[in-house]
C-alpha cells in the first residue's frame, strides 16, 4: 500500500510514520509537511533513510503539488493542521485556510484519482463542552473555537464527498494527545519544559477543565485498526478512560519531578474555554481496539522523553 501522510513532521503524524512502517515492511509513505512552526524533520530521524519513506516539503493548499502526490497513492491520511486553540483566537485565518480549502483540495485529487481511502484525523473538540454524559458519533457538532470550528468544517466536507461522490472516506475524532514529539505549545510538554528551566507553570481559569488524555501510541493504534478495518463513510471517536483536570495533571507532573506546588499559576480564563470533552468509543472498541497505556505510565515515559531530549527542543515559538 502506498500511503500519502499529510502534516507528517508533526506531533501525532510522526509516531503514525514510525508505527505504519515498522508494522507493515511492505507499505511506502510519503510525507507532505509545510513544517510550520510545529513540524520538525528532527521527529522522524529514525525513519529518514527508510527506502520506502519520502519526505515531501509543501503545501496542502498547492492544490497542483497535492493533486501530483496523490495520483502516485493508494491512500491519503491527514493530519495537516492548525492545531493550536490559543492560536485560532489570536490569529484564525491560517486554521481556515489549511484545516478547511487544504481539505478540500486533498479531498478534490482524491476524488479526481479515484483513491481507496482517505482518512480524515479529527478531534473530539468538533462536538464542543458537555459537563455529564458523552458524546457519540451521531451527536450534533458544536465547536466552540476557530480551530474547533475549521475541523468541523472539514468534517462536514469529507461526509460530503462520502456522500455526493462516493469518495472512500473515514474520520477519527480524539480526545487529547500526549508523548513523545509534540510541540512545547501545548499544556502537557509545556509545563514538562518550564519545570526543568525553573519557570512557572501557567493555568487558565482555576485549573478545573477536564480532559480525557490519551496516549499517542494509543491513538496511532487506533488509526491503524480504522484504516485497516474501518467501514466506509464513518465517523469513529477515539479516547481513553483518563479524564483528568488540568490541575491534577500539572499536580501529576510536578509530583513525578519531585517540584513543589508553588510553581503553578493561575491566569485568566480564555474566551470560549471548553469546560469538559467526553465521547464513547464503543464504535472503535468493535474493531478491535482499546487503550492500552495508562495515564501514570503514559506520563512518566512522556516526561522522561522530555528530560532525555531536553537539549534538541526548540523554545515555543508561540507561547
Ligand atoms: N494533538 C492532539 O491532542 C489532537 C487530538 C485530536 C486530533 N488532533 C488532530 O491531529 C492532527 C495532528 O495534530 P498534531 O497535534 O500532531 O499537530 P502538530 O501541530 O504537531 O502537527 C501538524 C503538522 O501539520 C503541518 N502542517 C500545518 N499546516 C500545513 C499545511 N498547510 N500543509 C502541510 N503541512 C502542514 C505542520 O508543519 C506539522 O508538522 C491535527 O489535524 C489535529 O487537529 C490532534
Amino acid at each position: 500500500m502506498q500511503i500519502l501522510v499529510t502534516g507528517g513532521a508533526g506531533f501525532i503524524g510522526s509516531n503514525f510514520i514510525k508505527f505504519i512502517l515498522k508494522k507493515y515492511p511492505n507499505y511506502k509513505i510519503i510525507n507532505l509537511d509545510a513544517l510550520t512552526y510545529c513540524g520538525n524533520l528532527k521527529n522522524l530521524s529514525e525513519v529518514e533513510n527508510n527506502s520506502n519513506y519520502e519526505f515531501v516539503y509543501g503545501d496542502i493548499c498547492d492544490k497542483k503539488l497535492v493533486n501530483a502526490l496523490v495520483k502516485k497513492v493508494d491512500c491519503v491520511v491527514n493530519f495537516a493542521a492548525h492545531s493550536h486553540v490559543d492560536n485560532s483566537i489570536k490569529s484564525p485565518e491560517p486554521f481556515i485556510k489549511t484545516n478547511i480549502e487544504g481539505v478540500f483540495n486533498l479531498l478534490e485529487a482524491s476524488k479526481e484519482h479515484n483513491i481507496e481511502k482517505f482518512l480524515q484525523i479529527s478531534t473530539d473538540e468538533v462536538y464542543g463542552s458537555i459537563e455529564k454524559g458523552s458524546f457519540d458519533e451521531n451527536s450534533p457538532l458544536n465547536p466552540s473555537s476557530p480551530y474547533s470550528a475549521s475541523k468541523a468544517g472539514a468534517d462536514m466536507l469529507v461526509l460530503s464527498y462520502f456522500k455526493t461522490f462516493n469518495l472512500r472516506t473515514l474520520i477519527t475524532r480524539c480526545s487529547n494527545n500526549y508523548g513523545p514529539n509534540q510541540y512545547p505549545e501545548k499544556l502537557i510538554p509545556l509545563c514538562i519544559l518550564n519545570i526543568l528551566k525553573n519557570k512557572n507553570v501557567t493555568l487558565y481559569g482555576n485549573g478545573l477543565n477536564i480532559r480525557n488524555w490519551i496516549y499517542v501510541d494509543d491513538h496511532v493504534n487506533a488509526l491503524d485498526k480504522v484504516l485497516h478495518k474501518g467501514k466506509i463513510g464513518e465517523i469513529y471517536n477515539i479516547a481513553s478512560d483518563n479524564y483528568k483536570t488540568n490541575l491534577e495533571v500539572i499536580y501529576l507532573i510536578l509530583d513525578y519531578m519531585k517540584k513543589d506546588k508553588n510553581f503553578i499559576e493561575f491566569i485568566k480564563d480564555r474566551p470560549g474555554h471548553d469546560m469538559r470533552y467526553s465521547v464513547t468509543c464503543d464504535k472503535i472498541k468493535k474493531l478491535d481496539w482499546q487503550p492500552e497505556i495508562t495515564f501514570e505510565k503514559g506520563i512518566k515515559s512522556t516526561v522522561e522523553w522530555y528530560l532525555r531530549n531536553f537539549d534538541n527542543i526548540t523554545d515555543c515559538k508561540t507561547c
